[in-house]
């Protein structure tokens, strides 16, 4: 099942961490749907950075602020009254946690309470998502896909604060928002997810794209690790179906895991390898091992069933085709072309 992206036309949507990148493709999609967006975050991440590439300057609102300034957050939901809130903003890199993991815990686990006591006292509000990750359960590194009711203890301090965000989330519906007539408020544990107008450091497709750019060969740090890739649109999907769903009918609240199947759950190689397939021009990768690297997962698997039973759902695009559009797009960004098409090109044909 996809979201009925009508339900969002003409209304208030809150998105924190817009200037990111699933920020950017997430407003996009939004903006198209005819909702009244505003973003709270901090600068773009990146330069560049998928948001000022996006078109969508003058069709949002756009704060920038930090999610630790609860004064200004406040400030915000003041102004926006928003019916709809999707958390995204964060620090999501897990070897920027190792080398802060203050600043990753402050932002990850405080932005999270702050956002939710705005929650708490904007009547506007009413169907909450927040964004975690599928790094948030205890890894014993066997290889079982993990599912939603498993011990929550990530490994690494990013991990480990999302772990913490999920946890700060159940704390807050039950204490804060039980009643029927409160906000519906559930979080999403999403696998990695790949896509044009990705340009962060240490990610393996924009380290991809950087390396065919510069006629380099593609290192790969941990070829073997398994991870759940998927395109980004698909997460996209999943946080607006449910956040439509659950809004009027709090039924549908609660803790999700979204992910691929199986058959894409790969390890970082072989997409390395997908993409040179795909990119052809003589584009290769090797192996490149770091010494002293910071502990990574080795496996993780998700176990998405109870997205498939509540909703219907169903992943869209396999791994091929997710490398397809990765490496069209850009090549669109590359030769100077249209993003805004490119991305509204894609999501039309996610969403048909
Ligand atoms: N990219 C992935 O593979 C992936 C997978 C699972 C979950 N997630 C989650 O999805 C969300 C978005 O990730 P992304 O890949 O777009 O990351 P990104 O780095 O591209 O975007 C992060 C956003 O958070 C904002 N931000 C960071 N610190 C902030 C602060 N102190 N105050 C306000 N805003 C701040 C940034 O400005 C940016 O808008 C994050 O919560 C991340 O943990 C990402």
């Amino acid at each position: 099942m996809l979201p009925d992206m009508e339900f969002y036309r003409g209304r208030k949507v809150l998105v924190t961490g817009h200037t990111g990148f699933k920020g950017a493709w997430l407003c996009r999609m939004l903006v198209n749907a005819g909702a009244a967006v505003a973003g709270y975050a901090l600068d773009p991440p990146t330069d560049p950075a998928l948001y000022d590439l996006a078109g969508l300057d003058g069709r949002m609102e756009s704060v920038i602020g930090d999610i630790r300034d609860l004064k200004r957050l406040k400030e915000t939901f003041e102004q926006t009254q928003p019916e709809i809130v999707f958390h995204l903003a964060a620090q999501p890199i897990v070897r920027e946690s190792y080398r802060d993991p203050r600043l990753t815990y402050e932002t990850n686990v405080m932005g999270t309470v702050n956002l939710l006591e705005c929650v708490r006292s904007t009547p506007s509000v009413k169907s909450v998502l927040n964004v975690t990750t599928d790094k948030v359960y205890l890894n014993d590194e066997k290889g079982r896909a993990f599912r939603e009711e498993d011990p929550l203890d990530g490994f690494d301090p990013y991990s480990n604060s999302k772990s913490c965000s999920e946890l700060v989330t159940h704390s807050y519906i039950r204490s804060f928002f039980a009643a029927e007539d409160s906000p519906a408020v559930s979080t999403v544990r999403a696998g990695n997810v790949i896509g044009g107008g990705d340009f962060a450091a240490d990610r393996l497709i924009p380290d991809c794209v950087r390396a065919v750019r510069d006629r380099k060969v593609i290192g790969v740090r941990n070829p073997d690790s398994i991870r759940p890739f998927q395109h980004v649109l698909e997460p996209l999907a999943v946080y607006l179906l449910i956040a439509q769903k659950q809004h009027g009918n709090k039924r549908y609240a609660g803790f999700y895991n979204a992910g691929p199947d199986d058959r894409d759950c790969l390890p970082a190689g072989e997409l390395a390898e997908l993409f040179c397939r795909c990119w052809g021009d003589g584009a290769a990768w090797e192996a490149r091992a770091e010494e002293n690297a910071p502990h990574e997962a080795g496996t993780l698997r998700l176990d998405c069933g109870k997205l498939k039973r509540v909703f219907g759902w169903e992943p869209r695009w396999h791994m091929e085709e997710c490398i397809e559009k990765v490496c069209r797009f850009s090549r669109v960004w590359l030769d100077g072309g249209d993003i805004p098409a490119e991305m509204d090109r894609e999501i039309g044909e996610f969403l048909a």
